[in-house]
């Protein structure tokens, strides 16, 4: 992974085809030859008269231009967000702040609309994308990943327009379904914990944005991320899985061991904020250690001097008070003394003894 490798950001938003509406359907050759076919298979779907079109129910007699809302030459893009959630609640604010058009959001869920417009003044909530779509220029979808292809799969784009997700697992193709000609899809995925819509908005001052799409849209996208403060990169193909795997480890993941410290902090007498505060400033120090030092020399403990008499003792106690951490601090012991080695720290009969513990049954 490395720095953004994207053209400078392009000063506005020029999509592919702002003008006129523009879905493929709308060729007329190619739009009779289908309709054809599908009454030559029995199916009747009511296609509307040339120069008609239209709205969810409604059809309207005279074409007009997509999206409604557009921006000014020299402007970004008009921005609607699909999903009321961590993400998009918090993207809708940040852009806003940033001077970025949030227009409008689409949410199933009336407190969440609520919120959302009471917190980006100006914006318009809608139940249902469709009618979102026929708004904005930029459609930002952050829903839950499992949720996105559904939600593209509902959705016809105007030309001239671009949809991106926020997952970091997914590649832009699930989009795929909502495009129309001279519609672009990308994805832009910040790498922020959205614990916290405030924190999250700061932490998103140096994040890092993973973005994809052709260049045109990377471009735009990774404007929109340095316009939060964030620093936009490009993966290497196919590296996405393993780059927010790596994610997931460094927010859940840490969280995860936070969590095992706390409970043997628990069998020391603390509670959670007490083990906070005493196991905190070691953490922030190795991890101070890590970045001044590299992974490798950051590492401590028995694992580097090959104590196996304090391996045995922390095993016992484990069992004892704690099993339920047993498994992730034996996981973490293994890796220690694998990276010990690597360092030259141990022997090759020292990181067998250490082993060894860690092989005897209960
Ligand atoms: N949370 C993070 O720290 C984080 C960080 C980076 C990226 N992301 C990515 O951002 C995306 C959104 O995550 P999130 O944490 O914001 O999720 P979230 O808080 O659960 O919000 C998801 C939103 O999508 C809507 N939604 C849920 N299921 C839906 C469906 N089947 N169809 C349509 N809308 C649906 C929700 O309901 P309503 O429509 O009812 O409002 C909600 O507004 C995910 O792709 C995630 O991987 C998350």
């Amino acid at each position: 992974m490395g720095r953004a490798s994207v053209p400078r950001p392009m000063k506005a938003w020029k999509g592919p085809d702002p003008g006129e509406p523009d879905h493929s359907a709308d060729d007329p050759a190619a739009r009779s030859e289908t309709i054809k076919a599908i009454e030559d298979a029995g199916i009747d779907l009511d296609p509307l008269p040339p120069g008609h079109h239209r709205h969810g129910a409604d059809v309207h007699e005279h074409d007009h231009p997509h999206p409604h809302v557009r921006s000014e030459g020299g402007e970004p893009p008009v921005i609607g967000i699909i999903g009321a959630g961590a993400v998009g609640t918090a993207l809708g604010v940040a852009l806003t702040r940033a001077g970025w058009r949030v227009h409008a959001v689409a949410s199933r869920d009336a407190g969440r609309r609520e919120r959302f417009r009471s917190l980006v003044e100006g914006s318009r909530a809608f139940s249902e994308p469709t009618a979102l779509v026929e708004e904005v220029e930029l459609i930002i979808v952050a829903v839950p990943d499992d949720a996105v292809a559904e939600v593209a799969s509902g959705i016809r784009m105007y030309g001239g327009q671009a949809m991106v997700h926020t997952s970091g697992v997914l590649g832009p193709e699930i989009l795929a379904p909502a495009t129309a000609a001279g519609t672009q899809i990308g994805s832009f995925h910040p790498l922020v914990a959205f614990a916290d819509m405030e924190r999250a908005i700061s932490a998103l001052h140096g994040a890092t944005v993973a973005i994809e799409g052709d260049d045109q849209l990377a471009a735009l996208l990774a404007e929109m991320a340095e316009a939060l403060g964030a620093i936009p990169v490009r993966l290497a193909p196919g590296a996405k899985a393993a780059y927010h795997a790596a994610a997931v480890l460094a927010a859940g993941g840490f969280v995860a061991l936070l969590d095992a410290i706390a409970e043997l902090g628990r069998v020391a007498g603390l509670d959670e904020a007490g083990a906070l505060a005493i196991y905190g400033p070691l953490i922030e120090q190795t991890l101070g250690n890590a970045r001044a030092l590299g992974i490798q020399a950051a590492l401590t403990g028995p694992m580097t001097r090959g104590d196996r008499g304090t391996l045995d003792a922390h095993l016992a106690a484990l069992r004892e008070h704690a099993p339920g951490v047993l498994d992730l601090y034996m996981a973490a012991a293994e890796r220690e003394i694998a990276l010990a080695e690597a360092r030259g720290a141990l022997t090759p009969e020292a990181a067998r003894n250490l082993r060894s513990s860690l092989a005897t049954p209960v």
